[in-house]
C-alpha cells in the first residue's frame, strides 16, 4: 500500500516518537511519503526577525498568510530548512530511512502563482498585489518513485517552485492531496492536533463526499483546508482520506485503523 500522511505544523512542539516509530514499523510493508506544513514555526521566526506577518481571509472564508517576498523567502528557510531537518532527524532516530527535500529540490512541487489575491474585509472585496502563494499544478512523481523503490522515506516540506523559478507558498494539506493524487496513494492520513472534524466536540467518524462539503460549511479556517484538500485528493483518484490526531501512541497505526479519527471516501 501507498500511503501519504501530512504533519501538520500544529504538532511541531508535540512528542512525534510515536509517530516515526509508526512510520518505522508500517514502512516494512508500505511505501509511505511525508508531506509537512509548519505555519506556526514560520510566524515565529519571521516575527523574531522582525517581519510581522499579516493573514487575510478570501471571499470563499479561506485564511491565509500575505506572502510577499520576504515573507516567501522566510517561508521557504523555515519549511524547508527548520522544520523539514527536525522531522528528518527525529524519523532516523526511530531508524526510519527518511530524506528530506524541499518541494523545490528536483521541481518535485511545480505551482502556479497568484500573483493577486482577492481579500475580503469587512463587506470589501479588495484585490492585494505582490502575492508569493501558489497551487501545485505539478508533482514529480517520478522522483518520488525513485526514491520510493530505493527505500526512503521522503520528507517534503510544502514550499513550491513557480513557473519563473520563484518560491512560493503553498498549502500544506493541499500540497500532500496532490502528491497522494500524483503517486496514487491508496490512502492519504492528515495528522493535525484534533482527533479528526468535530461537531459539538464530538468526532464525526465517516463522511461521503456530500456530507464532507456539508460540513466544510460549519468548520474553522484549519479544518476546513482540511477537507477541501480531502475532496481534492478524492477528485484525484486517492480512496481513502483520514484526518486523525499525530499525537499519543500509534497514532499513524490507529488512524488507519480508523480508530478515533474521520474518515472521508468517494461515496
Ligand atoms: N470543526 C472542527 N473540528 C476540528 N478542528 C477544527 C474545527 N474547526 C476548526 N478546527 C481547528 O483546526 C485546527 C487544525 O488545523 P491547523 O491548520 O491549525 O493545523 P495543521 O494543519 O495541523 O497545521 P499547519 O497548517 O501548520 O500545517 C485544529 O487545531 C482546530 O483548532
Ligand atoms: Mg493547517
Amino acid at each position: 500500500m501507498r500511503i501519504v500522511v501530512k504533519i501538520g505544523g500544529s504538532l511541531v512542539d508535540e512528542d512525534l516518537s510515536p509517530l516515526a516509530r509508526d512510520v518505522k514499523e508500517l514502512g516494512k510493508e508500505h511505501q509511505i511519503v511525508i508531506v509537512h506544513g509548519g505555519a506556526k514555526v514560520v510566524t515565529d521566526i519571521a516575527e523574531k526577525l522582525g517581519k510581522e506577518q499579516k493573514f487575510v481571509t478570501s471571499p470563499t472564508g479561506f485564511r491565509s498568510r500575505y506572502t510577499d517576498a520576504e515573507t516567501a523567502d522566510i517561508y521557504t528557510m523555515v519549511i524547508g530548512g527548520t522544520v523539514n531537518k527536525k522531522l528528518v532527524a527525529i524519523l532516523l532516530k526511530e531508524g526510519v530511512n527518511s530524506l528530506g527535500l524541499s518541494g523545490i529540490d528536483g521541481g518535485l512541487l511545480v505551482a502556479e502563482r497568484k500573483p493577486r489575491i482577492k481579500v475580503k474585509e469587512g463587506n470589501k472585496i479588495l484585490l492585494i498585489e505582490g502575492d508569493y502563494t501558489g497551487k501545485v499544478v505539478e508533482v514529480n512523481s517520478k522522483l518520488l518513485e525513485l526514491l520510493l523503490n530505493a527505500g526512503y522515506v521522503p520528507v517534503i516540506g510544502a514550499v513550491a517552485i513557480g513557473k519563473e523559478g520563484e518560491n512560493l507558498n503553498v498549502d500544506g494539506d493541499r500540497a500532500a492531496a496532490s502528491v497522494a493524487g500524483a503517486i496514487k496513494a491508496d490512502k492519504f492520513v492528515d495528522m493535525t492536533d484534533v482527533p479528526g472534524v468535530l461537531e459539538n466536540e464530538k468526532v464525526i467518524t465517516k463522511m461521503n463526499k456530500v456530507e464532507a462539503k456539508q460540513t466544510m460549511e460549519k468548520v474553522g479556517p484549519g479544518m476546513r483546508r482540511k477537507i477541501f484538500a480531502a475532496l481534492e485528493a478524492i477528485h484525484e483518484g486517492v480512496p481513502e482520506v483520514i484526518i486523525a490526531s499525530g499525537i499519543g501512541d500509534h497514532p499513524l497505526i490507529y488512524a488507519l485503523e480508523e480508530k478515533n479519527c474521520t474518515v472521508i471516501t468517494n461515496e
